[in-house]
């Protein structure tokens, strides 16, 4: 096992939930963590206790999905500390709605901020770990990277993508002793369904013929809430990832989130799907 103690920490969507859980627990390990999400205040408090307890932290307020910022992450990480060792992937967020209803514009925003902007980021970083001819990439990504669902199935699709694009770039950058590795967190409690709920209010509101199972997904998620874990439990794994010296490809977390991977992995698909249903109380229309 190795340690993070003076390594330099990129991460992402700190303000909130499982980046700012990651921070707080690398930068207590030792390592100088650089915070990046749009809201500065958030940050700025989140360094502040940072540094009250002694460890190292640089706020970088920033917008994945704007190319100006990603190069200013980069290049004040560069400036201040002179190198990175790790880039920690996880601002995200999930759009929810049939398919038929999200407008492309919505699913093309989610795919910007969940896919798009994490490869133009990691691409920035790539030359300067492999110059340094080391250092680790883990792309937060759900077991929705792996399981879609309904209702649910635009921000599973991004999730899934992160996952083929992670597997293909662990091939290519292990030559230069880069390791790609995958984070699969399921039911977390964080502000995440808060957000989807926001940004997918509009989309559900024109939902008319899906309105019955609608106005029940709610109160199924909340029944779901018992079952969350915290965003403590996924930075001690990303913590993990980050120091172990033969990583894993992908860690899930927490025991729901394996159980649901290895159900999806040994029931047939016709099975699964009807579970799916029945859990989401998809049942035939009466006409
Ligand atoms: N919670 C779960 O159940 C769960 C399960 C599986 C996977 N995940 C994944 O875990 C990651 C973190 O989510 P979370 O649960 O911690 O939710 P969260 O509390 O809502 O945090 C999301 C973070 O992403 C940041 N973010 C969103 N859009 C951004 C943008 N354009 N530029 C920069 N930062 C942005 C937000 O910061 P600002 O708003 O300040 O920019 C926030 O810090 C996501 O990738 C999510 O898909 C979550």
């Amino acid at each position: 096992m190795g340690s993070v103690k003076d390594r330099i920490v990129i991460i992402t969507g700190a303000s909130s939930g499982i980046g700012e859980a990651t921070a707080r627990r690398l930068a207590r390990e030792g390592a100088a963590v650089v915070l990046a999400a749009r809201r500065r205040e958030r940050l700025e408090r989140l360094a502040e206790e940072i540094a009250a307890s002694g460890g190292r932290a640089l706020v970088v307020p920033t917008d994945v999905t704007v190319e100006a910022d990603r190069r200013r992450l980069v290049e004040r990480t560069m400036q201040t500390y002179g190198r990175i060792d790790a880039l920690v992937n996880n601002a995200g967020y999930g759009q929810r709605g049939p398919i038929e209803s999200v407008p492309l514009e919505a699913i093309r925003r989610n795919f910007e901020t969940n896919l798009f902007a994490l490869i133009a980021l990691t691409q920035l970083v790539i030359p300067i770990l492999r110059v340094q001819r080391g250092g680790r990439i883990v792309n937060v990504s759900s077991v929705a990277g792996r399981i879609a669902r309904p209702f649910s199935a635009v921000y599973d699709a991004t999730k899934h993508a992160l996952e083929a694009i992670s597997d293909g770039l662990r091939g290519e950058l292990a030559p230069f002793g880069i390791h790609v590795i995958v984070i699969e967190p399921g039911f977390i409690q964080t502000e995440f369904l808060r957000v989807a709920d926001e940004v997918s209010r509009s989309v559900l509101e024109r939902s008319q013929p899906y309105a019955p199972f609608l106005a029940d997904l709610d109160r199924r998620y909340e029944r779901l809430r018992r079952w969350a874990g915290h965003p403590e439990d996924v930075a001690a794994v990303i913590l993990r990832a980050l120091m172990e010296r033969h990583p894993r490809p992908r860690y899930a977390v927490p025991g729901h989130a394996r159980a649901l991977l290895a159900l999806k992995r040994w029931i047939p698909d016709h099975l699964f799907d009807a579970l799916m249903r029945r859990q989401m109380g998809l049942r035939p229309i009466e006409s």
